[in-house]
């Protein structure tokens, strides 16, 4: 029987808590890419969102992590770095990162594209509404008074078109005033994608609870509804940390 709803997880991680054996998670090309960031906060995110996904992938399968094969061919370079696919197909898993916080999505049945941002107070909103907002959601925007709420506002429709567009596999390569989500402190709802009628649809959002300082979104590209279920990335070290030998 084909379940009413879709679960989808999100573990969360902070990635000066991830164990240090995770990077033994890692693929050959995996860790020359790691090598290749130099920015040491930037190489920690990258090096833990890579384990978070297969140990998350692992706990929810029964599986061991080290057999996680994760494919990231980028469609434009073919270099490692574009949508994470697990090897064989599902879960479908997405990632991101900002700051200090990690975001791992999984879900078995549909595409999902998961986003989080950390709250920049200095961002130039207003310059960047022609390039991400839409004419239809310019005035909802507009009316939020207070330059800490434009922000918030501006960023949680932010994460929630990114959100979209990653469960899509466009990435940024689309335009985001082409994806309209409504207002921002109204429910998270995909109302418009240019040239692809039918997805608003068969496309979930649901606001995610980010640590404060973060804002987050996650889509699945289903017509159910979808419930998130919001998890700490640790636990799903700590499940595979006895097979693997490590803590
Ligand atoms: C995907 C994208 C929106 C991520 O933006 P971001 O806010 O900087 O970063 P996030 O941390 O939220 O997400 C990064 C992750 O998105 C994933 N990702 C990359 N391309 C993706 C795509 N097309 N669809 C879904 N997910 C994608 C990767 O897992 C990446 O993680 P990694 O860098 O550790 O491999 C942006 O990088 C993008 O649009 N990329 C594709 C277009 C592009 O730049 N092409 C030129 C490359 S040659």
């Amino acid at each position: 029987m084909t379940p009413v709803v879709t679960d989808c997880q999100v573990w969360w991680l902070d990635p000066a808590h991830a164990p240090r054996w995770c990077e033994e998670l890692l693929s050959e090309p995996e860790r020359a890419r790691a090598e290749s960031i130099h920015r040491g906060a930037a190489r920690r995110r990258f090096v833990t969102a890579t384990a978070l996904v297969k140990v998350a992938v692992a706990v929810t399968s029964g599986g061991d992590p080290g057999g996680v094969e994760i494919l990231r061919a980028c469609p434009d370079c073919r270099r490692l770095h574009g949508r994470p696919v697990v090897a064989g197909g599902t879960p479908y898993v997405s990632l991101s990162h900002s700051g200090d916080r990690v975001a791992v999505a999984l879900c078995a049945d549909a595409p999902v594209g998961v986003d989080v941002e950390q709250v920049d107070a200095d961002i130039d909103v207003d310059a960047m509404v022609p390039f991400v907002l839409g004419a239809a959601e310019r005035p909802a925007f507009r009316a939020v008074r207070g330059r800490s709420a434009r922000v918030e506002a501006f960023l949680r429709c932010w994460t929630r078109k990114e959100a979209v567009l990653k469960a899509t596999g466009d990435g940024l390569r689309i335009p985001m005033p082409g994806v309209t989500v409504g207002a921002p402190y109204g429910p998270a709802r995909l109302t418009g994608f240019a040239g692809r009628p039918e997805l608003p649809g068969t496309t979930r959002i649901a606001d995610l609870r980010a640590e404060p300082g973060y804002l987050g979104a996650v889509t699945v590209l289903t017509a159910r509804p979808v419930r998130v279920i919001e998890l700490d990335g640790l636990d799903a070290f700590a499940a595979t940390a006895e097979r693997h030998g490590g803590s």
